[in-house]
């Protein structure tokens, strides 16, 4: 594996990528001045973490169920170099750890019958949903829930897990971090999620403030945190630059796809339209990369087979964005299709061949759900 300062040929450099970076990166270093922290205390930005990159996607979540702190507590003991967490509120403001709001699939509260008339159907970003929402419930009622494999018919090994683990708030992952940190001798790197943050503001459950306010007292609020922050609305990003300085990043999904943000004020843009170089010069005025879908770097043909890489690396780097595309999985049914081996959906294909493939890219790291797979295949390429 390779330090930025050392990219492969043809790639860019640490050097070059801050230079190029200037304007959103370092200017807002200047805004969050403060004692330095123990969770920073003689680490580097960003720009210092290895490359490829290698991301726990909500924690080892290939092998646990995901948002736990036993997920990210596998994710770290394997060697992730940052551990995504997605965030949501509870009914009194507390941020907790769940990709979505809607609980139904990821906890087992479908067998608490106190919480059976919570059970409802609402739109969140204009997808009518039926089940039971954070929002809904209090931390306190939210904490005798116990979290749940989403995926059983695909990690049927998961399940001994289920039961096990509560749904962490953020504040307890920062101190798990926190903790973690002291005792390694180094920072355990967040990648932080705000998700549906229009939806939640609409109720008077704004993410950003309260996500801010734990940042500062963590001190993973400057531009040098080992924090990254994330979000598929980049108005939640942007709200974010003005609270902390920590480094930005706008997930991007589908090309007709639209932020939801941009939906609600009526901005026409698509993702399409984001990829473009204009539209990746706006996302490098208040963000410092971009976390794309694996198709918007290499798009699959009809049959699912990888096709030709797109040009996204180069004009997101000629802009200083970093790229940390999402999500590679060990099973066949998440891989492309000319890297499944066998007939069974469930057992894992040629994994290192599609890690493979994407790292030719020059990406600069990857979301995996199988966090010590993903840093075999780093290890590989760095070798070349
Ligand atoms: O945040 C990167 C990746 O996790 C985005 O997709 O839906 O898994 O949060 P999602
Ligand atoms: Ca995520």
């Amino acid at each position: 594996m390779t330090q930025r300062a050392q990219s492969g040929p043809g790639r860019r450099t640490l050097l070059g990528a801050a230079a190029v970076l200037g304007t959103a990166g370092l200017a807002s270093a200047g805004t969050a001045a403060g004692p330095a922290h123990a969770a920073e205390r003689g680490r580097g930005s960003y720009r210092d973490l290895p490359v490829p990159t290698v991301v726990g996607h909500r924690g080892a979540s290939g092998y646990r169920p995901e948002h736990t702190l036993g997920s990210y507590q596998l994710a770290l003991d394997m060697g992730a170099h940052i551990i995504e967490q997605d965030l949501v509120p509870t009914k009194d403001g507390h941020l907790v750890c769940r990709h979505e709001n809607d609980i139904t699939g990821t906890t087992d509260v479908a067998g608490h019958p106190e919480f059976a008339s919570r059970r409802t159907t609402k739109k969140v970003d204009g997808v009518s949903l039926t089940g039971w929402f954070t929002e809904d419930f209090t931390l306190a009622e939210l904490k005798t829930l116990r979290a749940t494999e989403r995926i059983p018919g695909n990690r049927q090994e998961n399940t001994v897990y289920d039961g096990r683990w509560e749904v962490p708030t953020f504040e307890e992952v920062l101190r798990w971090a926190d903790r973690e940190g002291r005792r390694r001798g180094a920072p355990v790197w967040l990648y932080v999620e705000t998700k549906h943050p229009s939806y939640f503001r609409s109720l008077g459950l704004g993410l950003e403030e309260p996500l801010a306010r734990l940042l500062r007292r963590h001190g993973r609020h400057r531009a040098g945190s080992p924090l990254l922050l994330q979000s598929f609305e980049p108005g939640s990003m942007r709200r974010l630059a003005k609270l902390v300085a920590t480094p930005r990043v706008v997930l991007l999904s589908g090309p007709t796809e639209r932020p939801w943000d941009f939906v609600e004020s009526g901005d026409p843009r698509t993702v399409a339209d984001l990829v473009t170089p204009a539209g990746l010069k706006w996302i490098a005025s208040f963000a410092q990369g971009i976390g794309p879908t694996l198709d918007l770097v290499i798009p699959k043909d009809a049959a699912g087979r990888l096709t030709e890489p797109t040009t996204l690396v180069t004009d997101a780097h000629a802009r200083g964005l970093v790229l940390h595309p999402y999500t590679m999985r060990n099973e066949n049914t998440f891989l492309p299709a000319d890297f499944r081996r066998g007939t069974d959906p469930n057992a894992y294909g040629d994994v290192f061949g599609a890690f493979r493939a994407y790292f030719e890219t020059g990406i600069d790291g990857i979301f995996s759900d199988n966090p010590d797979t993903a840093l075999l295949a780093a290890a590989d390429f760095g070798k070349r």
